[in-house]
């Protein structure tokens, strides 16, 4: 499915969120910033805005870029569940990912992600020893098409292997 396509009359399936996510990390669209939902030590939720860098069909990940001193990888290293969501005006469709996110520990994928970071990117960390790479497993997405009339919502399982779509309402 297109971005420029509606799902009137069609059922999304999980390697459409893939066909959508995946350019989002090489070029600018409307899928490139997401807003990523943690819970704090005081059980308040928190939300910011994160740069999706990597969606791995394979593996049902989505990553991003962060520092280690951030509320966040304190929020993730307490409770690991979270979601992601991302809006592209353009084809008026939200995707809200659920999943578990991991701080990736082996240094030879950190040594990797810190490289492809463009040089003014890694300034912000001011160490490499201050970069994080954060890979969210997807277990489910809610796909919300705005520009089907009415607007058409599913439910929809994204893990490996396990690919089942529904329509919900509202
Ligand atoms: C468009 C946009 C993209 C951002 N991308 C990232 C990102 O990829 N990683 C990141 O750690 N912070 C990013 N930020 C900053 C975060 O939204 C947030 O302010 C910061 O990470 C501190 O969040 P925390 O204190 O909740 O951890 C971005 C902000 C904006 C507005």
């Amino acid at each position: 499915m297109r971005p420029d396509q509606d799902t009137k009359g069609t059922t999304p399936s999980a390697s459409d969120v893939w066909d959508l996510l995946a350019p989002a990390t090489q070029d600018r669209t409307g899928f490139t910033a997401g807003f990523l939902a943690t819970v704090d030590p005081d059980e308040q939720p928190r939300v910011r805005a994160v740069i999706l860098r990597d969606a791995d069909p394979s593996a049902a990940t989505v990553s991003f870029a962060t520092d280690v001193r951030s509320a966040k990888i304190r929020d993730i290293q307490l409770r690991p569940a979270v979601e992601l969501a991302l809006y592209d005006p353009d084809c008026m469709l939200q995707l809200r990912l659920s999943g578990t996110a991991d701080i990736v520990a082996d240094p030879e994928i950190c040594a990797k992600r810190w490289a492809d970071l463009a040089p003014h990117t890694r300034e912000r960390f001011e160490q490499i020893e201050n970069f994080a790479w954060v890979a969210i497993s997807v277990t489910s997405c809610d796909w919300l098409d705005l520009a089907a009339e009415p607007p058409r919502r599913f439910r929809m399982t994204v893990a490996p292997g396990q690919h089942e779509t529904r329509e919900i309402v509202p």
